[in-house]
Parts: structure tokens; C-alpha cells; sequence
């Protein structure tokens, strides 16, 4: 049974496989959650299929607002905090979970795969965190959650790009939690290792199938045990861990 909790979580990139996971959880655990989708004016595609998204949640029994926002650009981001502000109210837990990969060994990658890459994965934290601490110190309480990877802690051959974005959200948070500590606000990050959604399947089967050979627990990690850490980091019981890694990743790195 739910009960609601009213505090509002926002979810970037939560249409996608590991943040359907997460507004799931954090809907059944009572929060009022909006799940972010791309801004349609780059292709309608998008908008027909966060609609359809939220029409399998609702079937589901899972009520999660959607939105649509380029989390990269700082006024499309804005537009859409305006607009979460308007229907659901301030954000109090933020997810920055919206992350792509362009991966390319160095000598082949174009300046366009290593900025796309460092905009959405990295420039996004910065614009939608920005956007909200305001709110969370004038409340008192606020989580920020940031998704980064085990190849940021690792380095990755071919993620010159998204290793760079990924550790660069350890600097982030640890900084912002130094600001935040005293205002009832956590900053983390977690990092999980592979996990089985289609940014993973994305990889040719043939190293696909090496890297998870090298996996201690001989297996992908499910977004459902992702989003139960989420779900632990942005509970009250959490309110004394703050500016820390949580990796998950089956042994595949451990520091
Ligand atoms: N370590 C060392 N050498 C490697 C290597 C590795 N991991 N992978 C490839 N190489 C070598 C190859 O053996 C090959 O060597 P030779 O030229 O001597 O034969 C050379 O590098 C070129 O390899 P490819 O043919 O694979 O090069 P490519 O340009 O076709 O592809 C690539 C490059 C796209 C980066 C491809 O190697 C690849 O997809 N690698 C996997 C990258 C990866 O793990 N991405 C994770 C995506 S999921 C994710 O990011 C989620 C998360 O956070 C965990
Ligand atoms: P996914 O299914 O591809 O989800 C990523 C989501 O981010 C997609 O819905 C995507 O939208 C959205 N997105 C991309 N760019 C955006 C932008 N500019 N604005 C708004 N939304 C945008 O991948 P995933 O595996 O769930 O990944 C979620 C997060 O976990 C990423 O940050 C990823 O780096 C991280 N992660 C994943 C793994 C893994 O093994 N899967 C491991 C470690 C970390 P589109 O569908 O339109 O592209």
C-alpha cells in the first residue's frame, strides 16, 4: 500500500531503462515523481513515446507525471523546472540519471561525440542542480542523486568521453556537499557497473560477452537493484551520508 509523502522527485532521463526502474520505485515508495523525456522539438518521436510510456506506468498502476526537457541546454532545462514548479511543486529529490554514450577509441572520436557526451552526461548536472538547490536550502531538505558509472571510476577503453563526464560528477557532488551539509541537503553519487538496459545491449555481443566474463558475480545488474539504492539515498534514513560514492557493479571494481 502507498502512502504518499509529498515530496517530489524529479528523474532525468526517466523514460529510459535504469530510470523507468527508479520512477517505479520511488513511486511505490511514495513519492510524487516526474520522469523527464527529451525536448520534442527535436523529433516528435519522443513525445509519442514518453505518452506511451506513461499510459503502460498508469496500467501498471504507477501514476508518474512526464516532462519533456533537454537536460544539455540550460534554458530547456529551466523551462521545464518552471513547469514541474507550476503542477507538482519545488523538486525535492533530484536524479540526474539522463546519460548517453558516443564511444570511440580517442584517435577516431570527433569533437561532437566528446561534446554531446560531456553536455548530457556532465553539463546536465550542473543545469539541473542549479536549478534546485535554491529551493531544497530555503526547505531545509533536499537529496541530489547523481548516476554516475564504474567507468568513471576505472577509465574504459572507448569512454575517453563518458569516463571524463562520469568522474567529473565526483567533484561535483563532493563540492556541493560541502556547500549543502549544514542545510539539510545530501549530494551523492552512485556508480553502478553494467546493467541490462539497452545501453549495454548497445555494445557488439562480442565484447559484450567479454566484459561480462570479467564480472565476479557472472552476471548484468537489473535497474531494479539500482533503483532500490536510489530509492535508500533519497529516504530520511539516508540524511547522514552525503559527498559519497555507492558503487554496485558485482565486484567488477572495488576501491
Ligand atoms: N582493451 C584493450 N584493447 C582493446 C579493447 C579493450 N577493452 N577493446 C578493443 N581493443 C583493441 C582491439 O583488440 C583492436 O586491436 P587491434 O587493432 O590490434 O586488433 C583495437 O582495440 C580496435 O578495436 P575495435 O575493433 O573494437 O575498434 P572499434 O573502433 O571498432 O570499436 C569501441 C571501438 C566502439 C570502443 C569498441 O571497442 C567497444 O564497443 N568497446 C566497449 C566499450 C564499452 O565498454 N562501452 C560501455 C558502454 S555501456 C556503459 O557505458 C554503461 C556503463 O556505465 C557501464
Ligand atoms: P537508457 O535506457 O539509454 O536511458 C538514458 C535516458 O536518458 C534515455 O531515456 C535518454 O533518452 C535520456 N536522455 C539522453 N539525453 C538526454 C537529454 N539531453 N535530455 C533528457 N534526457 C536525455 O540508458 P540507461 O542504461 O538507463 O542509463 C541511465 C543512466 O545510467 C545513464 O546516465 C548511464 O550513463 C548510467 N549508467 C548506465 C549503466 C548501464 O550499464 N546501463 C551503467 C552505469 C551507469 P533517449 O531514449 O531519447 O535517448
Amino acid at each position: 500500500m502507498r502512502t504518499p509523502n509529498n515530496k517530489v522527485a524529479l528523474v532525468t532521463g526517466g523514460t529510459g531503462g535504469i530510470g523507468t526502474a527508479i520512477c517505479e520505485c520511488l513511486y511505490k515508495n511514495g513519492f510524487t515523481v516526474v520522469a523527464n523525456y527529451r525536448d520534442f522539438t527535436k523529433a516528435m518521436k519522443w513525445r509519442e513515446e514518453a505518452k506511451k510510456w506513461r499510459d503502460d506506468q498508469l496500467k501498471m498502476g504507477i501514476d508518474v507525471k512526464v516532462v519533456e526537457g533537454n537536460v544539455s541546454d540550460f534554458k530547456s532545462t529551466e523551462k521545464m523546472m518552471k513547469e514541474i514548479s507550476e503542477k507538482s511543486g519545488p523538486v525535492d529529490v533530484l536524479v540526474n540519471n539522463a546519460g548517453i554514450t558516443r564511444d570511440a577509441p580517442l584517435h577516431k572520436m570527433t569533437p561532437e561525440q566528446w561534446y554531446e557526451v560531456i553536455d548530457t552526461n556532465l553539463n546536465s548536472v550542473f543545469n539541473c542542480s542549479r536549478l534546485v538547490v535554491e529551493s531544497m536550502i530555503s526547505k531545509g531538505w533536499g537529496r541530489i542523486i547523481n548516476i554516475s558509472s564504474v567507468n568513471g571510476q576505472k577509465g574504459q577503453f572507448g569512454q575517453t568521453n563518458y569516463s571524463t563526464a562520469k568522474s567529473g560528477m565526483y567533484g561535483f557532488s563532493k563540492s556541493l556537499a560541502l556547500e549543502t551539509a549544514k542545510k539539510g541537503i545530501t549530494v551523492n553519487t552512485i556508480s553502478p557497473g553494467y546493467i541490462s538496459t539497452s545501453m549495454v545491449m548497445a555494445i557488439k555481443e562480442e565484447i559484450r560477452e567479454k566484459i561480462v566474463a570479467q564480472i565476479p558475480a557472472g552476471r548484468l545488474g537489473t535497474p531494479e537493484e539500482l533503483a532500490k539504492l536510489v530509492f535508500y539515498l533519497a529516504s530520511d534514513d539516508a540524511r547522514y551520508i552525503t559527498g559519497a560514492n555507492l558503487a554496485i557493479n558485482g565486484g567488477l571494481h572495488m576501491y
